[in-house]
């Protein structure tokens, strides 16, 4: 009994925090020891010219993960065999970071020849980004592989939409493993970054055919959206930060905008239009670490979803085909 449970805290102390499944935490300590430094010099000086980087790389790698697995399918171009996912509506026009994710893979490629998957390369990029910005620093553990193919299908379905209900979101999160509280963590992210006034004009001008606004949208930040986002046509991509009072700053602005009806999205203000989610939010508005704890462990989790590991895949040598 003894030797049992001690045997369990040795499993518990020492290996879990070094394997998670086939993913290892050491997995590029010896294969290629300046990686993180590598990613990080990218994206960092990428920012010096585009402070929007940082959250499209994190948008990027989330679109990846949620639909068929963190496999780096997102990155790759249209080919005779498959079409492209940067061709799915959640993508087409809105995705971007590819010629940066390009980049570092080549300044990786020169360091450690053949040994990087794309698919470690942007989750990495996604954490650099957020850590860059002033947000969390977490754990991850290495040693995903790239997928052979790309399926637009589940781009266009599995990645959630701004225009979808919550229950629907909530559905597209726990059919790969992931929670209610990640759906509301995760949706933190859009404390940086931009949307496109599509995104959400309906909320302006004619909110479920009313011919008024959304009654929960703040009224006074209504009237200056509306000024950005006119009702025509060709206003549709103009952009606006989705957490305008900080918006290149990864904090818990964005929650505290929530709980003063100043979310964006209709899939940001519906967080607190459920009781659950809304007493999520609310901590987390409170609770900047809380926050910054629960933010890591999700994007954690988030980059292990249908992960490939081992010897299926490949290690692509450019990220945009497949070898
Ligand atoms: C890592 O980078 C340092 C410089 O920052 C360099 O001196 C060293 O050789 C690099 N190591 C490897 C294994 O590439
Ligand atoms: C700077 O960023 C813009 C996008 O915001 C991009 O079009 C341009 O190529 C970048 N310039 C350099 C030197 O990276
Ligand atoms: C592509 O994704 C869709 C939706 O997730 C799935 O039904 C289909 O089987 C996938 N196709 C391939 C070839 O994996
Ligand atoms: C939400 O999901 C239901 C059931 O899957 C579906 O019928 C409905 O069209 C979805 N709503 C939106 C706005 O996507
Ligand atoms: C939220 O609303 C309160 C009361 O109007 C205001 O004092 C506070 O500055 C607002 N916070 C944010 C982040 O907008
Ligand atoms: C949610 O809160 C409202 C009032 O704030 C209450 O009327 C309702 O019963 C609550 N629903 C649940 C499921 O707790
Ligand atoms: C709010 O945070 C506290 C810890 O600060 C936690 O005990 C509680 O369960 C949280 N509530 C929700 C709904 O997440």
């Amino acid at each position: 009994m003894q030797r049992f449970s001690i045997s369990v805290v040795f499993y518990l102390l020492i290996l879990r925090p070094f394997v998670y499944g086939q993913l290892d935490y050491r997995f590029y300590d010896s294969k290629c020891p300046n990686l993180t430094k590598i990613v990080r010099f990218g994206i960092w000086s990428a920012m010096a010219n585009d402070t929007r980087i940082a959250a499209s790389l994190l948008r990027l790698h989330f679109h990846d993960c949620i639909s068929n697995g963190c496999e780096g399918s997102v990155l790759l171009d249209a080919s005779s065999s498959f079409q492209s996912e940067k061709d799915a509506n959640p993508n087409r026009n809105s995705a971007r970071g590819f010629e940066l994710i390009d980049t570092i893979k080549a300044n990786v490629e020169k360091a450690c020849p053949s040994t990087v998957s794309c698919a470690d390369i942007l989750t990495l990029a996604a954490r650099e980004a957020v850590f860059l910005t002033g947000g969390p620093y977490w754990s991850l553990a290495m040693g995903r592989r790239d997928g052979l193919t790309a399926n637009i299908t589940a781009a266009n379905t599995d990645i959630p939409s701004p225009f979808e209900p919550l229950e629907n979101i909530t559905a597209k999160f726990t059919t790969k493993g992931l929670n209610l509280n990640d759906v509301v963590v995760l949706s933190g992210a859009h404390t940086i970054g931009f949307a496109q006034c599509f995104t959400f004009k309906p909320r302006l001008f004619d909110f479920h055919g009313s011919g008024a606004p959304d009654p929960q949208l703040d009224a006074s930040l209504a009237t200056s959206l509306q000024g950005v986002c006119p009702n025509q046509d060709d206003s549709d991509t103009n952009l606006v930060p989705l957490d305008a009072v900080t918006t290149t700053k990864f904090d818990n602005i964005y929650f505290k905008r929530l709980v003063n009806n100043s979310g964006i999205l209709g899939s940001d203000q519906a967080l607190m239009s459920d009781n659950r989610t809304a007493q999520m939010v609310i901590n987390y508005s409170k609770f900047p670490f809380l926050f910054a704890k629960d933010f890591g462990a999700s994007m954690a989790k988030l980059s292990t979803v249908g992960v490939i590991t081992g010897q299926d895949g490949q290690v692509r040598n450019k990220c945009n085909v497949v070898n």
